[in-house]
């Protein structure tokens, strides 16, 4: 591979280094692009552009590779638990038992939340979709640790990331029982954290939370599959809100207005109610397979397609046997999953889908198993962020580490030239 690349502006001829990473995968860097040559580049929705140099999480869109930290996400999501995988994402290295112990036990120190918050909870209509509640949640935690992270000292920075962990899981727990009129829970330190997770959800003052194991499981599985994801939409907004030197609840809540979108984590949301609909007319998949190609409809297959992966998102290919595992094991028919599987059938028959390498993503069957762990809808994608958690905090901390300057992208004026104001009398 060369070592630079030429670019050619009005005749004149300018070389710029080729960055190689570890997969082979190469970049010019342009730093110097618009010193040198007066020009700036133009990439809607970054689909060419690197934010940055990472050595986090690597994934090969056409290979159907996800690697968190150099281990494969079948490995990980096969042997490791959710925990295990937040610290590999977060400090780097799978943690030994004493390390792991260490970090279970000192999250569990960061689980209680100040009860003022529940005044800041209280203000919220019971409408209000959780995501927007654990936004500002996450935000108002920012006014009960007023101190910012000193990122260069590492037992600060490590307490940051076991407080975020703790008081997370805690309020995005409590946007659904502020939903469901129920009292609110508190993290129980003899338990785990995805059991904490089910108990802080589903236990009721007049009864213990039964828990079945195999739920607990399966929602351990699925957060490791949605640990990290490279510099997906709501990863690259906590890294631009951090580099400002906001604060990392400031940047995780930004992050978490991100993924609410339905383009992005707010898809498995999306997915299910498209197949309710889909349902509750007859289900009629081919339908719905014409309206999704059908250029003046804006219908979109919800869960088909990606930014990156131009195969099977691998995490997907999981989800979909581990949907199969927990439904059989829980006894569910559930009538969305067999039309989940006819809709995937017909699309990846069908040319239009092919020809833009349109697959099933990480949200088309994790909505269906939350289903049938009793998990309400409008909860699913805070679902999703506490998986996405580690990985922000991941990439926040290397972005802060490794002193990246202030995120600022430049762009190309289109509208007016310079004119003279005119008085309100004259327009
Ligand atoms: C996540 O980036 C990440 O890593 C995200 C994520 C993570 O872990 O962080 O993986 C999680 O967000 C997964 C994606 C969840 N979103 C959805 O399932 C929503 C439905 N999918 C799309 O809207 C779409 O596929 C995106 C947003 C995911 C990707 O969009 P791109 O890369 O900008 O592609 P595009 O919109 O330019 O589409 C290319 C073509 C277009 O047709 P043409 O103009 O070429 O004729 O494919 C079509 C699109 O119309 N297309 C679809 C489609 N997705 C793309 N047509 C029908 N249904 C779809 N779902």
């Amino acid at each position: 591979m060369s070592k630079t690349a030429i670019l050619e502006i009005d005749g004149k001829k300018y070389e710029f280094p080729v960055i190689v990473g570890t997969e082979n995968e190469v970049a010019i860097d342009i730093e110097k692009l618009r010193g040198a040559t007066g020009a700036i580049t133009l990439d809607p929705g970054y689909k060419n552009s690197g934010s940055c140099k990472s050595e986090i999480t690597f994934l090969d869109g056409e290979e159907g590779i996800l690697r968190y930290r150099g281990y494969s996400i079948e490995d990980l999501a096969d042997k490791a638990d959710f925990l295990e995988v937040a610290y590999l994402l977060i400090f780097g290295e799978l943690p030994n038992q004493a390390q792991l112990d260490k970090f279970e036990n000192d999250i569990r120190k960061h689980t209680l939340v100040n009860e003022e918050m529940k005044s800041i909870l209280e203000g919220f209509p019971k409408t209000a979709h959780p995501m927007g509640v654990l936004s500002s949640l996450t935000s108002a935690l920012t006014a009960f640790n007023p101190k910012s992270v000193n990122v260069e000292n590492e037992k600060e920075m490590y307490d940051a990331v076991c407080k975020t962990m703790g008081k997370f899981l805690v309020i995005a727990t409590w946007t659904y029982r502020r939903r469901m009129g129920f009292p609110l829970n508190y993290y129980d330190n003899t338990k785990g954290y995805v059991e904490n997770f089910m108990r802080l959800m589903f236990e009721i003052p007049t009864q213990p939370y039964k828990m079945d194991q195999k739920i607990v499981d399966a929602l351990d599985k699925l957060f490791i599959l949605h640990a990290d994801h490279e510099q997906n939409c709501s990863t690259s907004t906590v890294r631009i809100v951090g580099s400002s030197h906001a604060g990392l609840f400031a940047s995780i809540s930004a992050g978490v207005s991100a993924l609410w979108g339905p383009l992005h984590g707010g898809a498995n949301q999306a997915v299910l109610e498209m197949l309710e609909e889909i349902n509750n007319n007859g289900g009629d998949v081919a339908k719905y397979v014409l309206k999704a190609k059908d250029k003046d409809d804006p219908f979109r297959l919800m869960g088909f397609g990606h930014r990156v992966y131009k195969n099977f998102d691998p995490r997907a290919t999981i989800i979909k046997k581990a949907a199969d595992d927990v439904l059989d094991a829980l006894g569910v028919d559930d009538p969305l999953l067999d039309i989940a599987k006819q809709l995937e059938k017909v699309a990846l028959e069908d040319e239009y889908f092919k020809s833009r390498n349109l697959y099933p993503n990480v949200d088309f069957y994790s909505g269906i198993i939350y289903r049938a762990m009793g998990i309400p809808v409008e909860m699913f994608t805070v679902l999703f962020a506490i998986g996405r958690l580690p990985g922000w905090i991941a990439q926040w901390k290397e972005m802060r580490t490794n002193k990246e300057p202030i995120g600022r992208p430049r762009q190309v004026y289109t509208g007016s030239p310079s004119r003279s104001f005119k008085e309100v009398n004259q327009r």
